[in-house]
């Protein structure tokens, strides 16, 4: 591992840490480069970035050009979430746009190992996201396999239907988190995304998610800093 790779959280947190993940969607996106260097002065160390192609969700968002962007802005960890029909179309691009870890939608594709393989490939860490009518078992076949040989590094678990942000968060998928992360080892992580905020992250906390995404919490905040710092308080996270 490089320290380059060090620096952006390439090495799996100890268990007890919690990550925010504050998501570029909702951010002014004239002032990209500025709204990511308050969160990073605040203490993030990733960056959520939803792409969105308005086939597997209707709504459209940004694409690799952006996300190159982005990386040379800032050394944040990318973590890139594909609401895309086909995500192996794209992995690559997106690889290679700087992004640390590739989320593929497990609706997307009937064969999600071959799937994660090909997307590791890429060089990248590899997530599987499940939306919230989507069953935990569904992601028993990549769980029960290590990482590097078509597993995941990373679940996240969806807490509104994908493709819009400032949704209400849905408290039905805590049963979900919780079952997951039974079966996930110290090295994976879990993430949660759709109407976190300081309310609901909590809740999503206890459950077991250690990556917590919040796009209109942080970024549709006054002061974006200030609100990454009353997120992680109200998960007991100084
Ligand atoms: C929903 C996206 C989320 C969303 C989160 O399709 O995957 O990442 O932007 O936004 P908030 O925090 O506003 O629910
Ligand atoms: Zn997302």
């Amino acid at each position: 591992m490089t320290s380059a790779e060090a620096s952006r959280g390439l090495t799996p947190p100890p268990a007890d840490e919690v990550i925010l993940a504050p998501s570029l969607l909702a951010a002014d996106f004239a002032r990209v480069g500025e709204q990511v260097a308050q969160v990073a002065a605040a203490g993030v160390r990733w960056l959520h970035l939803d792409i969105m192609d308005g086939h597997f969700v209707e709504n459209l968002s940004f694409g690799p050009p952006v996300v190159r962007s982005v990386r040379r802005a800032c050394d944040l960890f990318l973590d890139a979430h594909l609401m895309v029909t086909d995500p192996l179309r794209y992995a690559a691009a997106f690889a290679q746009a700087g992004c640390d870890l590739v989320n593929f939608q497990i609706e997307a594709t009937e064969h999600p190992v071959q799937t994660a393989r090909r997307i590791r490939d890429c060089g990248v860490l590899v997530g599987v996201t499940l939306n919230p009518d989507t069953p935990a078992d569904a992601v028993w076949p990549l769980l029960d396999r290590p990482p590097a040989d078509g597993g995941v590094d990373l679940v996240l678990v969806m807490s509104v239907f994908p493709g819009f942000g400032g949704q209400q968060f849905m408290e039905s998928v805590l049963p979900k988190v919780r079952a997951i992360r039974q079966r996930l080892g110290p090295r994976q992580y879990l993430e949660i995304d759709g109407g976190i905020d300081k309310d609901t992250a909590p809740a999503a906390v206890s459950a077991g998610a250690n990556v917590l995404v919040a796009g209109t919490a942080v970024f549709g905040a006054r002061d974006p800093g200030r609100a990454v710092g009353e997120l992680l308080a109200a998960c007991g996270v100084a």
